[in-house]
């Protein structure tokens, strides 16, 4: 059994930035550990794909931070229990969860997401447009990050003329999820920052909800304001608190996705040719990606009992943080699990998570990525890097600043 100083610089390589290029060597050494236990930091770290999917399923793993030991401890001493308001459903647990997740899943359902399919292909194609006369472009600026932003502020109701006040904020909301506090015990660095970025974009929210009271559209903003209204099944806090994830969520993951498909592609030239031939392919490349190189490197939960995961005992209260793109490269799960293969057959990956939370967003996600990326293979069949990939911070919403290619 690793100790606490072992187990923590295991975890510290994880956040070292000089990793972040490629951190599946660190993911590979802590796996080979097994599960790290740091008692004095109330603190569990699962890496195999066997606790991991453990953890996700099993019915005392709860993710109301609320219930952690640190946050008990913190409330005991006269810390306020939510600051910040009620968090997104993300961080919630029944009955309040399955309350709020209710109310929005109708308009992130498959058919009502398979509908918007003629809007995305229009605006995947303009900004291949614009990519065609320049020559080269940078997969992130000109075509990852801008559609599914574009169809998340469509969605919400959110004015896409404002998109450059609050990117910033989601920008810096998502470093927020990254876990220094639970792998350092002291404050990240920019900490403020991220406070100040919270605050504004529920103060913009709170704005643009009384907007929309006054003069409502067809927007899912809109549709949550009709149900505060109609009874007590909403509040306004909670509207915030919904938009605030659904935002955040729809600028920060889907891009990773649509570029890390796309290096993955670049590094295997035969992947990218094939797509380009095979549209057919598009839903494998991007289900190996979701596995291979995944958006959302690892999530937490808390145990809201003393349990047990395989042979780990878990004290009630501790933090559970799950490594998925750890799991995802566990040779006991995965054959050459190494290798980007999108023909490796059926791929049992946990990039949107699994149970009760798994990834409302998914259906959408995976549409955006299926165009963009059968798109841009068909017409840029020559496409090639243009120079190293830049990495963002960010661990937990692991992705590329910049990735310049050719076509
Ligand atoms: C490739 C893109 C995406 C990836 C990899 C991804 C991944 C995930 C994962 C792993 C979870 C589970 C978190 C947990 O259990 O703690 C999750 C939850 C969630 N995702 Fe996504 N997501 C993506 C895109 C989106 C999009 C586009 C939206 C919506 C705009 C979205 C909305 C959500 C919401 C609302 C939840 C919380 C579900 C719940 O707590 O019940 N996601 N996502």
């Amino acid at each position: 059994m690793a100790t606490n100083a072992d187990s923590q610089a295991l975890l510290l390589q994880l956040l070292d930035p000089s990793n972040r290029a490629d951190p599946y060597p660190a993911y590979d050494r802590i796996r080979a550990h097994g599960p790290l236990q740091l008692p004095e930091m109330t603190l569990n770290v699962f890496s195999s794909y066997q606790d991991c999917d453990d953890v996700l399923r099993h019915p005392s793993s709860a993710s109301d931070r609320i219930k952690s030991t640190a946050a008990q401890r913190e409330i005991a001493e006269g810390a306020e229990a939510r600051p910040m308001g009620p968090p997104g459903f993300l961080f919630l647990d029944p009955p309040d969860h399955t309350r709020l997740r209710k109310l929005v899943s109708k308009a992130f359902a498959p058919k009502v997401v398979k509908a918007l399919e003629p809007d995305i292909t229009a605006l995947v194609d303009s900004l291949l447009d614009r990519i065609a006369e320049q020559g080269r472009f940078d997969v992130i600026a000109d075509l990852a990050y801008p559609l599914p932003v574009a169809v998340i502020c469509r969605l919400l109701g959110v004015p896409i003329e404002d998109e450059p006040k609050f990117s910033w904020a989601s920008a810096l909301l998502a470093q927020a999820l990254d876990p220094f506090i639970s792998f350092t015990g002291e404050m990240p660095d920019g900490f403020a920052e991220r406070m100040q970025a919270g605050l504004w974009l529920r103060e913009y929210l709170q704005d643009l909800i009384e907007r929309r009271r006054s003069d409502p559209g067809d927007d899912l903003m809109s549709g949550l304001i009709e149900v505060e209204e109609s009874g007590d099944q909403l509040t306004e806090e909670e509207i915030i608190a919904t938009c605030n994830l659904l935002l955040v969520a729809g600028h920060e993951t889907t891009v990773n996705l649509i570029a890390n498909a796309i290096l993955a592609m670049l590094r295997h030239p035969w992947q990218w040719a094939a797509l380009g031939a095979d549209a057919q392919r598009v839903s494998a490349v991007v289900e190996e990606t979701l596995r291979y190189d995944p958006p959302v490197q690892l999530m937490g939960r808390i145990s809201a009992d003393d349990t047990t995961i395989g042979d780990t005992t878990v004290v009630k209260g501790d933090t559970m943080m799950l490594l998925l793109a750890a799991a995802h490269h566990d040779p006991a799960a995965f054959d050459r699990p190494g290798e980007f293969d999108p023909d490796r057959g059926s791929i049992r990956h946990l990039g949107f998570g699994r149970g009760p939370h798994f990834c409302l967003g998914a259906p959408l996600a995976r549409l955006e990525a299926a165009v963009a990326l059968s798109a841009v293979t068909a017409r840029f069949p020559q496409t090639r890097l243009d120079s190293e990939p830049q990495y963002k911070p960010n661990l937990t919403l692991r992705g590329l600043s910049t990735l310049a290619v050719q076509v």
